[in-house]
């Protein structure tokens, strides 16, 4: 029979392996186990050290209580703390940010003893891992340098969710990469119960097949997962979406700018004030502030726009095949689609500065301007990706800097369409939407 403690700083109780409470105590001494166990937790450990040997206990992180601590009479009837484990998959721009999100949610979480407790025990990035085989918290001090400095065996994708499957209690894994390969492995997660957070456009914007293996998988588990960054990072474009397709409105048309690169790149070719830079001079330029990937091919082939525009479309209703399955109009001149490296395209893009500059004008004779947008038409089954003219008193010709605006046209919101806006890029940002997605599993599970 193996013996199994919850609690919180202040109450444990002993449950049998069929989660029976089979006893309430005030202090830790007063357990003992003749079974085999493991001790987990740091703490639990210097609580059991007086125990021989023989005698160890299974122990999920608890500290002896005070017996006669006044809150003691209250803790009887408190539900014991909840421990989860928490892998972390990517550790760059956003997972860095995110790591230290966490800190600061665990610290404020074990303050309140009604609170689950948050153990993280895997990071990994692309070859490197470090995890705690016997599930205890890592410390979060200098966690990235640590991950990178690690000499524990590197896990495959299938180790690592099956150990986050066999953590004592429930587990989450928080995808942080952009990895294709990450994503394929989200349903094998999901079906063994390990809840999924992540801003990785991959998992649902890639096969129609993946996006519903991964949502019968988390049907069938009761594992949760959640994506608000995949789509404009924190901006909270998914839970709205959610919420009013779930409330029961109809969603007749989405449209907008959803990437801060575009806009940064229009607001300074085509501004409404003054007249603009050469395309490429501008291209170079949200180069050199970081705005672009480090190939601005990849922002300009408008990949990234379709993608997001896939998510939002499956979740409206439309079984969109694949982010190629409509029309996305590349900003890449036809003559340099085959060129090899980003800073080959860079030096030749120049020489093709005059298509874009002919549409600037011909919107500039109508009295509008270009913008780089997206829309679903959710009645025709329509969605395109490209370049249209604004007039210069429409809201998305007046967006500023790298600034997204998204219009969610809904039967309840008739002509005045709700209006999800700012800015769509960051680690800081888009992490806040991971850890935001976290407290809602946290709430759920
Ligand atoms: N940055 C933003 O503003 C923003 C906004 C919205 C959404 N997002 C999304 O957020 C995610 C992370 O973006 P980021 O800017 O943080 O990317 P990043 O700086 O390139 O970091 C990616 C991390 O993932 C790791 N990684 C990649 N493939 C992996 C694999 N197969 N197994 C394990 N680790 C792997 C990398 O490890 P190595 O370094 O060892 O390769 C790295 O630690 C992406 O999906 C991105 O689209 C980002």
């Amino acid at each position: 029979m193996s013996y199994h403690l919850f609690g919180t700083t202040r109450s444990i109780e002993l449950k049998n392996e069929f989660g029976l409470i089979i006893g309430l105590f005030d202090e830790i001494g007063l357990i003992r186990s003749g079974a085999e166990s493991q001790t987990r937790g740091s703490e639990a450990e210097v609580a059991i050290q007086n125990f021989p040997p023989s005698q160890q206990l299974q122990v999920l992180g608890i500290k002896p209580s005070d017996s006669n601590s006044s809150h003691n009479k209250e803790d009887s009837t408190m539900v014991p703390t909840k421990n989860v484990f928490i892998g972390i998959i990517g550790v760059g721009g956003v997972g860095k940010c995110f790591l230290s999100q966490l800190e600061v949610l665990s610290k404020r979480l074990a303050k309140n003893p009604s609170s689950p407790k948050l153990s993280l025990v895997l990071v990994s990035r692309s070859s490197k891992v470090l995890y705690s085989p016997e599930y205890q918290a890592l410390p979060f001090e200098s966690l990235a340098t640590k991950v990178t400095e690690s000499t524990q065996k590197p896990l495959s994708l299938t180790e690592a969710i099956d150990f986050l499957s066999a953590a004592p209690s429930n587990a989450i894994l928080v995808d942080n990469t952009s990895s294709q390969d990450v994503a394929d492995q989200y349903p094998q997660a999901l079906s063994k119960g390990v809840s999924i957070i992540t801003p990785n456009k991959k998992a649902f914007s890639g096969s129609y097949k993946l996006w519903q293996d991964i949502f019968s998988a988390a049907a069938s588990s009761g594992a949760k997962i959640y994506h608000e960054s995949s789509c404009l990072a924190g901006l909270p474009v998914i839970s709205t979406l959610k919420d009013l397709v779930e409330t029961g409105d109809e969603v007749t048309r989405i449209e907008g700018v959803f990437s801060g690169t575009m806009s940064f790149l229009f607001n300074s070719f085509a501004p409404l004030e003054g007249s603009g830079g050469k395309w490429s001079a501008e291209v170079s330029k949200a180069k050199e502030l970081g705005y672009t990937e480090p190939d601005p091919r990849d922002d300009l082939n408008g990949l990234d726009v379709a993608r997001k525009l896939t998510i939002l479309a499956r979740m409206a209703g439309l079984p969109v095949e694949s982010p190629t399955d409509f029309p996305v109009q590349s900003l890449i001149p036809k003559e340099l689609e085959s060129i090899e490296s980003g800073d080959q395209f860079m030096q030749e893009l120049p020489k093709y500065d005059s298509q874009m500059e002919d549409l600037k004008v011909a919107a500039e004779k109508e009295g509008k301007v270009l913008r780089y947008v997206g829309s679903i038409d959710v009645a025709k089954k329509e969605i395109k990706v490209g370049l249209e003219k604004f007039d210069r008193s429409h809201p998305i010709a007046a967006l500023k800097g790298s600034g997204n605006s998204i219009s969610f046209f809904t039967k309840r919101y008739g002509a005045d369409p709700m209006i999800v806006s700012g800015a769509g890029a960051g680690g800081e940002i888009t992490a806040m939407g991971v850890t935001g997605d976290l407290i809602k599993v946290l709430e759920r599970l």
